[in-house]
């Protein structure tokens, strides 16, 4: 599974990507707006720390808003994915770009037909959200399994990004139901190594390595 980090704060991107570990960068209007930095600059910068695919989102509404802003950020680094709104305008964006050879990420995918439709508009990836359909008691979860299914039964190319991670269990539960990325918010991706035992154990490890080389220092050595 393709790790993709969920903010638009270029220090995190540049942090984590430093590590090895950032496949790509998923960005929403929201995300952007928290930076305070102008749109354009934000995802031009994002785009030369990583290689990977980076979806920045459009804001318009009606079909020929989102196409135009879609082929304006499309211009702006060979690796931008457009995000997309699951309407029926956005759909027929999708398929639009999707021609043009546009790569695109409906967003807010909450059921099996708005994945579907998208993936038969020809979306690149499909970004169903876990944890606002977990919000409303609903299985974010089961959803990624069904559209994985679906998608491998008719061999759709598209690609499951698992967005809205709220925790390190929904990475593993994503993984588990074979999502084929998940978006992880920094917050969730540095808590993904830590584990109290690791600390536990690490601590014991080096009061052991220094007893030891205390009595060999008293032992002159031997
Ligand atoms: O990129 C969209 C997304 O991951 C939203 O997450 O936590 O606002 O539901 P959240």
């Amino acid at each position: 599974m393709k790790f993709f980090l969920d903010t638009a704060n270029a220090n995190d991107i540049r942090y984590y990507s430093e590590m090895g570990l950032v496949d790509g960068v998923t960005t929403n209007p929201s995300l952007i707006a928290r930076e305070g930095r102008d749109f354009k600059t934000v995802v031009k910068e994002i785009c030369t720390i990583v290689s990977g695919p980076v979806s920045a989102e459009v804001t318009g509404n009606t079909f020929e808003e989102m196409v135009s802003q879609a082929r304006e950020i499309a211009s702006w680094a060979s690796n931008i994915v457009v995000k997309i709104p699951m309407t029926t305008e956005g759909l027929k964006a999708v398929k639009v770009l999707s021609d043009e050879g546009i790569k695109t990420n409906v967003t807010l995918v909450f059921s099996v037909s708005q994945g579907l439709l998208a993936a038969k508009a020809g979306a690149n990836y499909i970004s169903p959200f876990l944890g606002r359909l977990d919000d409303v008691g609903s299985s974010g979860i089961e959803l990624v399994r069904d559209l994985h299914k679906i998608l491998t039964n008719y061999g759709f190319k598209t690609e499951i990004i698992s967005a809205s991670v709220r925790s390190a269990d929904h990475v593993k539960q994503a993984a588990l139901v074979n999502s084929d990325i998940a978006t992880i918010p920094a917050n969730i991706f540095g808590k993904l190594w830590s584990h109290p035992l690791t600390d536990k154990g690490l601590a014991l490890f080096a009061n052991d390595w220094a007893e030891f080389q205390k009595k060999q220092k008293n032992n002159g050595g031997k």
